[in-house]
């Protein structure tokens, strides 16, 4: 198939569009449904025109006022082991300062949900459930980015506030979904949010950019045992609420 710019199924649309192509649909539905967050990359690079094709994608995401509050630093190469490197000397100094508060606690239902996606992974890696020096030692796997050999660490403004993080969501989707369309893995990880000093003096943020989140890419080691399984969702039952009024 001819690529052209106003194409949605074949790159970055640059301009107007006219709908989507017929099979829109169900390449759609099949991204959404195939993509998955990998925990084990080669570490083969991804070609640098597929990295910008990805980053154009993501480009696209709609933004309140078309704020487009997002910006990525993109880490590639010799920087990614920088990057590894300071982390790993943050997590060694103590650091976890994010700029944007994590979840200060996970009840009910999201305490479940979360519990049942970590026993799926511990259970795949063969982590005993309790056994918290293992399930600690993966859970550092984060900053070594998996041994991916990209990432991007998303900033957003602090001026536009939740709303701009929302944007900021936003792009990281269109950003895991445009990367899946050409077979690159991705995950994204708050985590490295946890490392925001470190990360702010790395990439030499300016005071106004909070760190969001990190997305780590590469290709998938698909034999990985992380790899073997994939996490539920809730029904429609449970999502949503017919309002008949
Ligand atoms: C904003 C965000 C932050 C995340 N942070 C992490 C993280 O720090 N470490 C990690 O292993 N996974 C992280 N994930 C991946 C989620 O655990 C994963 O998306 C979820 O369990 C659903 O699984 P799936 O992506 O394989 O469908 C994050 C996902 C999102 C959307």
């Amino acid at each position: 198939m001819a690529v052209t710019t106003t194409d949605p199924t074949t790159g970055p649309a640059t301009g107007p569009t006219t709908g989507p192509t017929t099979d829109a649909p169900a390449v759609l539905d099949d991204l959404l449904a195939s993509r998955w967050s990998c925990r084990a990359f080669r570490p083969d690079p991804v070609p640098e025109a597929t990295i910008d094709e990805i980053l154009l994608a993501a480009g696209r995401s709609p933004s309140w006022c078309n704020t487009q509050p997002w910006h990525a630093h993109l880490v590639t190469g010799a920087a990614t082991d920088r990057l590894r490197a300071a982390m790993a000397d943050g997590i060694a100094r103590g650091v976890y300062e994010p700029d944007v508060p994590f979840p200060p606690s996970y009840e009910g239902v999201y305490r479940d949900r979360r519990r049942v996606s970590g026993w799926q992974l511990y259970e795949a890696l063969g982590v005993e459930r309790g056994d918290r020096e293992a399930s600690g030692r993966e859970m550092l796997r984060n900053f070594d980015l998996f041994g991916a050999p990209h990432a991007v660490v998303l900033t957003t403004t602090a001026s536009l506030g939740t709303y701009g993080a929302l944007d900021c969501g936003l792009f990281v989707q269109s950003f895991l979904l445009a990367a899946q369309a050409r077979g690159v893995a991705t995950i994204a990880q708050a985590a490295l949010a946890g490392q925001a000093p470190v990360l702010r003096d790395l990439l030499d943020l300016p005071e106004d950019r909070q760190v969001l989140v990190g997305i780590s890419f590469g290709y998938a080691e698909e034999e990985h045992p992380s790899a073997s399984y994939r996490t539920e969702r809730q029904g429609l039952d449970e999502l949503v609420t017919r309002v008949e009024v």
